[in-house]
C-alpha cells in the first residue's frame, strides 16, 4: 500500500511541472496564460509561431507523464513491496497534477499530452493507437481540441478490445478520457457554435 501512495505523490509532483508555462517564459514570450487560449498546453505555447517550443512542451508534458508511470514500474518495486496498481496510479496522477498544479492555485492544463504519454508508458498499443487517433483527427479537422478529446475517448475503446472491459489500465483510460473532457469544455462549446480556432499553418497570435 504505501507504495501505491508514493506512486500516487510522485505521479503528481511529477505532472505538476508546468512546462508550458516555464518554457514560453524562458522563451521570453511572458506568462502564457495571457495568450490565446490561456491554457498551459502545447497547442497554446504553439500560438506564439514557435513550432520548436511547441515541440519541446509537448514532448516534455507527454514524457512526465510517462516517466510517471515508468517510474512507478521500475523503481518503486526494487525499493517497496510491487504493486500492480501502481504505474496506473502514478499516470492518472501526473495528469491530474498538470491538470490541477498546486503551485498554480490547481488552476493547469487539459491533459492531452500528459494522458498520451502516460498511455504509451500504460500500454504502447494503446497510447500509440490514441496518438494516431490525434494525428488523423487533426489533420483531417486542424481543430487540436477535437483531435484531443477524440483521442481520449477512443483510448479506453482500445485498452477495452487488448485487455477487456474491466481492468485496471481500461478503468484508468476511461477515467482520463471523462477528466479531458471536463477539462475541454470551453473548447467543446466553441466547436459546436464554430468559433473553435483552427490549427494554423502559419503564424499566428491564436
Ligand atoms: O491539449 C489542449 C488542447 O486540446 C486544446 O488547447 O489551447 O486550444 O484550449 P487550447
Amino acid at each position: 500500500l504505501p507504495t501505491d501512495w508514493i506512486a500516487l505523490l510522485g505521479g503528481y509532483l511529477l505532472g505538476s511541472v508546468p512546462f508550458g508555462l516555464v518554457l514560453a517564459r524562458l522563451a521570453g514570450y511572458g506568462d502564457i496564460r495571457k495568450i490565446g487560449s490561456g491554457n498551459i498546453g502545447a497547442t497554446n505555447v504553439l500560438r506564439t509561431g514557435n513550432k520548436p517550443l511547441a515541440l519541446a512542451v509537448l514532448l516534455l508534458d507527454s514524457g512526465k507523464g510517462a516517466i510517471a508511470v515508468l517510474l512507478a514500474r521500475y523503481a518503486l518495486p526494487d525499493i517497496m513491496t510491487p504493486s500492480v496498481l501502481a504505474p496506473a496510479l502514478a499516470g492518472v496522477a501526473a495528469v491530474l497534477g498538470h491538470n490541477f498544479p498546486v503551485w498554480l492555485g490547481f488552476k493547469g492544463g487539459k491533459g492531452v499530452a500528459t494522458t498520451l504519454g502516460t498511455l504509451i508508458a500504460l500500454s504502447w498499443p494503446v497510447g500509440l493507437s490514441a496518438c494516431a487517433t490525434w494525428l488523423v483527427v487533426a489533420m483531417l479537422f486542424r481543430y487540436s481540441s477535437l483531435a484531443g478529446i477524440l483521442s481520449l475517448a477512443a483510448a479506453p475503446i482500445f485498452a477495452q478490445f487488448v485487455f477487456g472491459p474491466a481492468p485496471i489500465l481500461t478503468l484508468a483510460a476511461l477515467f482520463l478520457a471523462i477528466l479531458g473532457w471536463i477539462r475541454h469544455h470551453t473548447n467543446i462549446r466553441r466547436l459546436l457554435k464554430g468559433e473553435e480556432p483552427k490549427i494554423r499553418q502559419k503564424k499566428t497570435a491564436g
